[in-house]
């Protein structure tokens, strides 16, 4: 039988990169996401499509259980909205944005490792980013960030003695939709910070998600892979 990935935010962008190699794994991919109109591996038949506003907590449980069993969770699903300042935050838009992004991978982990320590194996792969590190215009992303790659350091304590290893990744700016949410300025800004002049392809970033999600040892556990092109060298 075919191991099975859940892959959210896979509709497009890094996490659609994610689910195509997980495929040419010989994966099952279950993806989920809101839109999935020009979501060009519609017609695969390892692939499943839920449809599911991961930012509206109460849709959880039944999003949980249409998935069922899976080996391996790749929580990648998240947005930012720089336009809001951190002195002018709509409090409805902040709670949305940080149950897609810190909330909802959490519960997730919660949900998805019950049968995974049955198993006694499980992959678990956070999508975080640089400006959980150093910061972001937009607060609530950087703090959801920030709480995502401690939650990985947390849940690889207390999954990791059952056989389920929980790793993160931290990418700098990437070729996706999210950077119509960045002015020209900041992007100018951010290919100044980096040794190439570019922001990374969403592959780049997707290939090291896709080896913490399978052949990377179970010693390494707990991590956060920067992909940064040295714009945070520590
Ligand atoms: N691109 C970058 O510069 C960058 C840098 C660092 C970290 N990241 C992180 O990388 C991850 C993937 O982003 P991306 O760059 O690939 O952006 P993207 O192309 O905009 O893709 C975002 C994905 O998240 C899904 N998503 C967003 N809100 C959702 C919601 N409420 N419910 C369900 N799904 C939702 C979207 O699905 P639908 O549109 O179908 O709803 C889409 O599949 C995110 O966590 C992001 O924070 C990106």
């Amino acid at each position: 039988m075919k191991k099975r990935v859940l892959v959210t935010g896979g509709t497009k962008g890094i996490g659609l990169e994610v689910a195509k190699m997980m495929l040419d794994l010989d994966y099952q991919v279950i993806v989920a996401g809101r839109n999935f109109s020009n979501f060009p591996l519609k017609d695969n038949t390892d692939v499943e499509m839920i449809e599911v506003d991961l930012s509206n907590l109460e849709a959880l449980p039944t999003f949980i259980s249409k998935v069922g069993d899976i080996d391996v969770l790749i929580n990648n699903a998240g947005y930012m909205q720089p336009k809001y300042k951190y002195d002018n935050y709509p409090e409805e838009e902040k709670e949305k944005l940080m149950n897609v992004d810190l909330h909802t991978p959490v519960e997730l982990m919660n949900a998805f490792s019950v049968s995974m320590k049955k198993k006694k194996y499980g992959r678990i792969v956070n999508t975080a980013s640089i400006a959980g590190q150093i910061g972001h215009p937009d607060v609530w992303y950087g703090i959801a960030k920030a709480g995502l790659i401690n939650a990985t350091k947390s849940y690889a304590k207390c999954l990791g003695a059952d056989g389920i290893v929980v790793n993160c990744v931290a990418p700098s700016a990437a070729e996706t939709d999210m950077q119509k949410d960045n002015d020209e300025a900041r992007k100018k800004a951010f290919k100044a910070a980096v040794v190439t002049n570019r922001f990374a392809e969403p592959e780049e970033i997707a290939k090291p998600i896709v080896w913490l999600a399978t052949e990377c040892p179970e010693y390494i556990n707990g991590i956060t892979i920067d992909i940064n092109n040295t714009s945070y060298a520590r």
